[in-house]
């Protein structure tokens, strides 16, 4: 071909690309929905960065993180536990219940694991205003089912390592050089960072217990605002953080009464 046709395709090509990303990048919707449907997704915007404190989403919680300590930025983050689209996964097939969730059973399970606490009844207000911020996150998103697992376009993708050579001696040094001053050193918290294990930590059922998941999620994630890590790092530094003591999963202490899994929506109109 000559050089002039190569070139033509050379920029049609980056021109496409380029106009691929243009159309993939999300971004936040630029206004709320107007009325009571508005006023609930800035109710669950709320609960999403005031988990543990807020009075509608405090008895539901059993540590000391809210939903924006991993879904950063209250989940506008592009890369960190974005919830950008993500309602347009589902309805999606989860491997783990062996049944096809909805986004509002996916938000739930946030609750027992990686909050370590009690599952909000389905049609809660909790639940339902949570749910309706991160679907209103999605505007303008095509539907794309999941059928292979609950996760939206925008997940973390797992790193490609060979996980035997995480190596939680070298991910001690690496704490210490780079999380300790916001993590502390017993890992328990500061005013600068939310606890990373014990008692008030996720629990050995949340997705960051598994040391793929967590370095994956440090790669893009920490340290905050610098996000600078080798895949080595991050991989030995999970593996050091996944080592220590944190709370153990059994789901029937996560489960509300059975008169409580579910509530009517229902409010009576003001006379
Ligand atoms: C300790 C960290 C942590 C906390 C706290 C947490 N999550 Fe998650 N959540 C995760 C991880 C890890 C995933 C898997 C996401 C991935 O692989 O990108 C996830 C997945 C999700 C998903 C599915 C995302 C998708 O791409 O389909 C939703 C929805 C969600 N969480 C909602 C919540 C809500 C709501 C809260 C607060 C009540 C919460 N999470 C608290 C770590 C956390
Ligand atoms: C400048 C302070 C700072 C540094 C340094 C830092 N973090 Fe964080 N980290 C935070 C904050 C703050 C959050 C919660 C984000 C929010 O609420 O906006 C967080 C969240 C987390 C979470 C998810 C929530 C939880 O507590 O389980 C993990 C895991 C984590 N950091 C690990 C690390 C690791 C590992 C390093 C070192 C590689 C690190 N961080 C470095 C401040 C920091």
């Amino acid at each position: 071909m000559s050089i002039h046709r190569f070139l033509l395709c050379v920029c049609m090509v980056t021109a496409t690309s380029a106009w691929l990303l243009a159309e993939e990048e999300p971004t936040v919707p630029n206004a709320y929905p107007a009325g009571p449907l508005g006023e609930v997704v800035r109710l669950g915007e709320q609960l999403v960065y005031e988990t543990k404190d807020h009075p509608l989403s405090k008895p539901f919680v059993g540590n000391q993180l809210n939903c924006t300590s991993c879904h950063l930025d209250g989940g506008t983050h592009p890369d960190a536990g974005s919830f950008l689209q993500t309602a347009a996964a589902y309805p999606a097939w989860s491997p783990r219940e062996n049944r096809v969730i909805t986004l509002e059973d996916r938000v739930l399970n946030c609750f027992m694991r990686s909050q370590n606490g009690i599952r909000p009844p389905n049609g809660s207000q909790v639940s339902v205003a949570i749910t309706t911020y991160i679907t209103w996150l999605s505007t303008g998103s095509k539907i794309q089912m999941n059928e292979k697992k609950p996760l939206g376009p925008r997940h973390v993708p797992e790193l490609e390592f060979d996980w035997s050579k995480a190596n939680p001696v070298q991910g001690k040094e690496g704490y210490k050089t780079y999380c300790l001053d916001c993590h502390g050193q017993d890992g328990q918290g500061t005013a600068d960072g939310p606890p990373v294990w014990g008692p008030q930590s996720y629990n050995d059922g949340a997705g960051l217990s598994r040391v793929p998941k967590l370095a994956s999620w440090l790669k893009v994630g920490m340290p905050l605002d610098d996000p600078s890590l080798t895949k080595q790092e991050a991989a030995d530094i999970a593996a050091y953080i996944n080592r220590q003591q944190r709370p153990r999963f059994k789901l029937e202490e996560h489960l509300p009464k059975a008169e409580r899994l579910g509530e009517y929506n229902f409010e009576p109109a003001q006379p």
